[in-house]
């Protein structure tokens, strides 16, 4: 139970901390994301800035709204308080996790470090919509052990972007690897360990089932 507890002021601290960053970063800080356009060179096809702009904002925030929907439908109370509640939250995190892949499908040929990280991208977008998928399939079932175990799952994706950056500042100002590189290696990593992860949360909540 302490553990358990430790673990979901941990989450939530991570989460709302994430959130703040993202949005500041990325609406006020550098709104042109200039610091992270320095790093894209050699692009196969010409980047329509306007428009790359407005499809990073859209996915930024929903991204934010993702996070922020799948935290609050890991609260026990709410979910005992009021089950409508989280019900229509649920299907505000899943729409809010198609348009994040549905903008993440535009930006990935554009991806820093070229086509392997496109090709990363495109994973990352198959398995996150799969594991969410599976998430509302297990509830659909009445399985709400499984139910909750993909949405953990699922839920870990939402750090997807938080990950990326820290293996590529680990790589590029601890390795001294050029930006690109950290950032192709950021996105591999962040896969791994976006998949082993939430495995072992789910093992440390003692809710582990087969599948
Ligand atoms: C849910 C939390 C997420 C947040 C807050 C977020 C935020 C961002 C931001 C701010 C950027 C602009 C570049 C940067 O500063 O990194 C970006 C780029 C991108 N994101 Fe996300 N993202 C999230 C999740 C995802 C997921 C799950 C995917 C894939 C399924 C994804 C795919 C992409 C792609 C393809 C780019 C363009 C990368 C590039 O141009 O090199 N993002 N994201």
């Amino acid at each position: 139970m302490k553990k358990q507890k430790i673990l979901s002021g941990l989450l939530t601290g991570v989460t709302i901390l994430f959130i703040l960053y993202a949005l500041v970063n990325n609406y006020i800080v550098d709104p042109g994301a200039e610091s992270f356009l320095s790093h894209k060179t050699g692009l196969k096809r010409a980047l329509n800035l306007p428009v790359w702009l407005n499809v990073m904002y859209v996915h930024v925030a929903f991204a934010c709204i993702a996070m922020a929907a799948g935290l609050l439908n890991f609260s026990n109370r709410i979910l005992e308080k009021n089950r409508k509640f989280h019900r229509i939250n649920g299907y505000v995190y899943l729409v809010s996790v198609l348009l994040v892949v549905l903008t993440s499908g535009y930006m990935a040929p554009y991806a820093t470090g070229g086509k392997i990280s496109s090709m990363a991208f495109n994973a990352l977008n198959v398995i996150w919509l799969f594991i969410t998928i599976m998430a509302l399939v297990q509830i659909k079932m009445k399985r709400i052990i499984r139910h909750r175990n993909w949405m953990i799952r699922s839920f870990a994706f939402c750090f997807t972007n938080m990950f990326i950056h820290l293996i590529t500042f680990l790589f590029h100002q601890g390795f001294g690897l050029v930006y690109a590189t950290s950032y192709t290696i950021g996105v591999y990593g962040s896969i791994v360990l976006l998949l082993v992860i939430p495995d072992i949360v789910i093992r440390m909540n003692g809710t582990s089932t087969t599948n």
